[in-house]
C-alpha cells in the first residue's frame, strides 16, 4: 500500500527537516510504501529550500508548491496531488510543527489497516490530551469549535471534530469533490469529515497527546474562526430538513412576536409587560409548528404530556433568556426603538429553543 503524508507547511523552516528526519525513521516500523508530500506556500522563511535539499537524501519526499491561501486549499491541492499524481492508497494530515508527534503515525496506519477508513488522531477521547501549556483563550477556540462542529454541523459521533492528524483512505476520498468543499482555512477539518461522514465512512478515534509548538506561532486567524463557523451553519443547512423547517417556523413566530407586540403597545400596554406576553405568543405558535410539523417524524419515547412539560421548561428559559436580552438592552440603548431590542432578544432564545427541543424535548 502507498501512504503519502501530506504536511502543508507556511513558515516552517525550523521544525521541518527534523520532522522528516524523525518520519524516515517511524517508518521502518510501517510495512507500507511511505512518502512524504510537502505542500508550501512559498514560505518567505526558505522552507521549501530546506525540502528541496532533503530531497536529495530520500527519494520518497516531494514538494508541491503554490501561492497562499490557507490551510485547507493546501490541503485540497496536496489530497488532489497525492490521489491523481502519486497514486496513493492512503493519505495522512500532518502538520509541520511537532504538534502531531511522529512516533503515534504507525498506531493511525495500523487502526487503518484493522479496517478503519478515516482515522482521527484524538485529543478528546480517553488517553488523548491537549497541551498543559495553552491559556484559556486557546482551550476555549479548541472546546468551543468542537462545540460547534458537533452539536451545530451535527457531527455528534466524533469527539475531536477539528484534528488536523488524521489517516484516510484514498477510496473514501475519491467518493469526496474536494473542489467543492468551499473552505479556505481551518474549517477544512469539519468540511472533510463531514463529507466522509455523508460517504458512512468508517471513522476510529485514537488518542494522541497534542504538543504545543516550540518554534514559529499558529497561524490560526480571525478570518479562520468566521469561516469555520459560516461553514458549521452550512453544514448545518445541508444535514436537515429538519433546521429549516425549524427556521421557518422561526421566523413565523418572529411575525407572531413583533405583531402582538406592536399591537399591545397600540393599545398602551407598557413595553415591559408587553414584550413577554409577545414571546410567550410565539413561543406557543412555534411548539404548534415544530410539533406538529419540524418534529413530527420524530419517535419520541415520552408521552405527550412529558413532552408538553418539556417544551413549557424550554420555553420559559427561552422567554426568560429573550426578556432579559430586551430589558439589558433597553436600559444600556435606551434611544434604539424597543422592536429592535426585542428583535435581537428572539435571536438567543431562537438557538436555545432550537437546541433543548431538537436534542431533549423531540430528542429520538
Ligand atoms: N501551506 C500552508 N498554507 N500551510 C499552512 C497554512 C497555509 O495557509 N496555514 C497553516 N499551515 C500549516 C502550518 O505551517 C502547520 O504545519 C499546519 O498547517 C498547522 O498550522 P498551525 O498554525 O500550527 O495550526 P494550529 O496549531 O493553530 O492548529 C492545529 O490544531 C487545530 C485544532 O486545534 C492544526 O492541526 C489544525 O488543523 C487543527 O484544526
Amino acid at each position: 500500500m502507498k501512504t503519502v503524508i501530506i504536511i502543508p507547511t507556511w513558515n516552517e523552516q525550523k521544525n521541518i527537516s527534523r520532522l522528516i528526519e524523525e518520519l524516515q525513521q517511524q517508518f521502518l516500523n510501517i510495512a507500507h510504501d511511505m512518502h512524504i508530500l510537502v505542500v508550501d506556500d512559498n514560505s518567505p522563511d526558505g522552507t521549501a529550500e530546506t525540502v528541496k535539499q532533503l530531497q536529495s537524501m530520500y527519494p520518497n519526499i516531494h514538494l508541491l508548491r503554490g501561492r497562499k491561501q490557507g490551510l485547507g486549499a493546501a490541503y485540497v491541492r496536496g489530497m488532489t496531488h497525492a490521489l491523481n499524481v502519486l497514486k496513493a492508497d492512503v493519505v495522512f494530515e500532518m502538520d509541520a510543527d511537532f504538534s502531531h508527534k511522529p512516533s503515534d503515525v504507525p498506531r493511525l496506519h495500523q487502526a487503518l489497516d484493522e479496517g478503519a477508513d478515516f482515522v482521527i488522531g484524538s485529543r478528546y477521547v480517553e488517553g488523548g490530551s491537549i497541551p498543559d501549556e495553552w491559556g484559556w483563550h486557546r482551550r476555549m477556540n479548541s472546546r468551543y469549535g468542537n462545540i460547534v462542529a458537533r452539536y451545530l454541523a451535527g457531527l455528534y459521533q466524533v469527539r475531536d471534530c477539528t484534528a488536523g492528524f488524521r489517516a484516510i483512505r484514498s477510496t473514501l476520498l475519491k467518493k469526496i469533490d474536494l473542489s467543492n468543499l468551499k473552505v479556505q482555512g481551518y474549517a477544512f477539518q469539519v468540511a472533510l469529515l463531514f463529507e466522509a461522514l455523508i460517504h458512512k465512512a468508517k471513522i476510529k478515534e485514537i488518542p494522541v497527546e497534542f504538543v504545543d509548538r516550540i518554534h514559529g506561532e499558529s497561524k490560526l486567524g480571525m478570518s479562520d474562526i468566521i469561516e469555520f463557523i459560516i461553514n458549521a451553519w452550512w453544514l448545518r443547512f445541508r444535514a436537515s430538513a429538519t433546521f429549516l423547517k425549524f427556521l421557518i417556523t422561526g421566523a413565523s413566530g418572529v411575525i407572531v412576536n413583533l405583531g402582538m407586540f406592536t399591537a399591545l403597545l397600540y393599545f398602551g400596554v407598557n413595553k415591559y409587560i408587553a414584550s413577554p406576553i409577545a414571546i410567550e405568543t410565539s413561543i406557543l405558535s412555534n411548539f404548534a409548528l415544530n410539533n406538529g410539523w419540524t418534529f413530527r417524524s420524530r419517535q419520541t419515547k415520552d408521552t405527550l404530556q412529558i413532552r408538553g412539560l418539556k417544551f413549557n421548561f424550554v420555553s420559559l428559559l427561552a422567554l426568560s433568556l429573550s426578556y432579559s436580552t430586551f430589558v439589558f438592552l433597553s436600559f444600556m440603548f435606551p434611544t434604539w426603538p424597543p422592536q429592535l431590542n426585542q428583535f435581537i432578544g428572539i435571536m438567543p432564545a431562537t438557538l436555545v429553543n432550537y437546541f433543548l427541543n431538537s436534542y431533549w424535548t423531540f430528542k429520538n
